[in-house]
């Protein structure tokens, strides 16, 4: 199954620059030869358009539903319904950090806290003045024997703890 035309630009875009490249158009022709429908592709055809601009715009999110031949409605419930699509512009790191239940008891709070002092982001959601970092609260990250997991881009680190924040930060500057 393949895409072959470059989707029309919705009106009204003149300055949008459509993601769908013919390079990209390559990139997720080999992505649907992997899956039985066009549908199945999203999650995939998604982080292709994450990967090539940093996050999920509405004309993005339209672009995606025309080359796959849904409604731009569905993709946008798709996309708002998983943490890791961003719907805005974040910063170079992308920091998740669980702070539910059994983790809270544990300190994920403070977790919270010590990550939004040492990366500067100060707001959770908010980047970085320097654009380097965001943080978010995220529910169970299926680490809940290892309080408090934090994801720092694709990294999984377990047990972290406020003490340990400055070094983990460091590491990514
Ligand atoms: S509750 Fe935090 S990882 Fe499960």
């Amino acid at each position: 199954m393949s895409v072959g035309a470059h989707p029309s630009q919705p009106a009204g875009t003149e300055e949008y620059q459509p993601v769908f490249t013919e390079q990209m158009l390559e990139q997720l022709n080999e992505i649907l030869a992997r899956y039985p429908t066009r549908q199945a592709a999203l999650l995939p055809a998604l982080w292709l358009v994450q990967r090539a601009r940093g996050w999920i715009s509405d004309r993005n999110m339209a672009e995606v539903a025309e080359v796959l031949g849904l409604t731009p409605a569905y993709v946008k419930g798709v996309v708002t319904f998983y943490t890791m699509y961003h719907q805005h512009p974040v910063g170079r790191h992308f920091v998740q950090v669980c702070t539910t239940s059994p983790c809270n008891i544990c300190g994920a709070e403070a977790v919270v806290q010590a990550l939004l002092e040492a990366t500067g982001a100060k707001e959770l959601g908010a980047t970085s003045p320097d654009g380097k970092w965001t943080v978010i609260e995220v529910e169970c990250l299926g680490a809940c024997g290892f309080a408090t997991p934090v994801l720092v881009d694709d990294d999984f680190i377990e047990s972290v703890t406020p003490d340990r924040v400055p070094e983990l930060v460091r590491k990514y500057k």
